[in-house]
């Protein structure tokens, strides 16, 4: 039995932990991640949606003040995290052109229209447009969609993109390729954590990042798994969308995410997403993958041609009211989970918190009105401290799975 000592102790390697990871090498602490397969859980099967407007849900206001104030973050995390990673600038794929809204039917648009009033009342930006201006837009729309709606604020970026130059920009932490299946304790405060080997690893701050698997480590934080399967196709550029489109088909979601055109004038659009409450468990369904693609060459039927790459299925991480956990839950343990369907968009909003949590180290950045106001609302919507009446102190078994997921 072996052990390590740390400043900080990051458990998961998703896009999350390695941004958390990142910020506390940036404040000066020497990192250990713990992940037995990095960036293998939500972030492989995330599509990159930036989309506080179109993912704004009926009682959900947390998340969309959360939302918009981590997108208002991006440009300048994406450029801070391309430059710590030495990559030219635009590599994470970060894209503004705004958001396509279909409705496939009457029923479909109806249900557009509700939304369209929801965005009215939280003060989101999207206004309906027809079908014949959608085509305008988009030429590749679906001769029998019923109405649309322009989304001017939602935007994506690649996740696995984001992830490895986080990889880059954390190469000086510690990666250990196994997984916690303990948080340690001592006198009331987190201390370390243990993996199934028995080594263990002592640090001053614990930031526990492990997506749905983090409920197993602690209990309070009560994230549940919520499978959802993407897919990624390879189309040709004139005959794919351009900007994100997502929509309804006979009440049922669907979404095309289109990366940038490659020199040889194909792309790769992300394709998804089914949302269950079942267990984790990376296994493709036959009929998930059928239904995805029926809806999505419902609304842009030139699909056809493209070619399947991949079916992925991996868990969301949410908590009970569907927001995150972010900052500190007990004496040296700070949580960054329960992210759900927007752990891409909240990344810079997380790594915002984990630098106010770690001493506000980068006061300077901390210091701009938009970090300030990402701050503040991690704070007043993702306190984890709102489930703190969970037995929060016994020690856990360990998880029933290998993976953390996140983002
Ligand atoms: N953010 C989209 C999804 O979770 O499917």
């Amino acid at each position: 039995m072996s052990s390590h000592a740390c400043d900080v102790l990051v458990v998961g390697g998703g896009v999350i932990g390695l941004t958390a990871a990142w910020r506390a090498l940036e404040a000066g602490a020497s990192v250990v991640v713990l992940d037995p397969s990095p960036g293998d859980g939500a972030t492989h099967a995330a599509a990159g949606m930036l989309a506080p407007v179109m993912e704004a849900g009926f009682g959900e206001e947390a998340q969309a003040r959360l939302g918009t104030a981590s997108l208002a973050l991006w440009p300048a995390f994406a450029e801070a995290l391309e430059r710590a990673a030495g990559l030219p600038a635009g590599a994470v794929g970060l894209e503004t052109a705004g958001t396509l809204a279909l409705a496939y039917d009457g029923d479909d648009l109806v249900e557009l229209r509700r939304t369209l009033a929801l965005h009215r009342e939280l003060g989101l930006a999207s206004a309906e447009i027809t079908p014949a201006e959608a085509r305008r837009r988009e030429p590749g729309v679906g001769a029998r969609v019923a109405g649309a709606a322009w989304v001017p604020g939602d935007h994506q970026v690649d996740p696995r993109a984001v992830h490895a130059a986080l990889a880059a920009a954390a190469a000086r932490a510690t990666l250990v390729p196994r997984a916690a299946v303990s948080l340690t304790w001592a006198d009331g405060a987190v201390v370390g954590a243990l993996d199934g080997t028995g080594t263990t690893y002592t640090a001053g701050t614990v930031v526990l990042a492990a997506g749905h698997a983090s409920a197993s480590l602690y209990a309070g934080a009560p994230t549940r798994a919520v499978p959802g399967t993407t897919l990624r196709l390879d189309a040709a550029a004139d005959r794919s969308p351009a900007v994100v489109v997502r929509g309804t088909v006979q009440g049922r979601p669907v979404y095309a995410v289109p990366r940038r055109v490659r020199p040889d004038g194909r792309r790769e659009l992300v394709v998804g997403a089914t949302s269950d409450e079942r267990d984790d468990d990376h296994l493709t369904r036959a009929g998930d993958v059928f239904a995805l693609l029926r809806d999505v060459r419902a609304l842009l039927p030139e699909l056809d041609d493209a070619v399947l790459l991949e079916a992925v299925t991996r868990s969301r991480p949410a908590s009970p009211d569907n927001a995150p956990l972010l900052g500190w839950a007990a004496d040296g343990l700070c949580l960054a989970t329960g992210h759900y369907r927007n752990g891409i968009l909240l990344t810079p909003l997380t790594a915002a918190a984990v630098d106010e949590a770690l001493g506000g180290a980068l006061s300077g950045a901390n210091g701009r009105p938009e970090v300030r106001a990402a701050v503040e609302a991690a704070a007043r919507y993702a306190d984890p401290r709102r489930f703190a009446d969970a037995d929060t102190t016994a020690p856990r078994t360990a998880p029933t799975t290998e993976r953390g997921g996140t983002a």
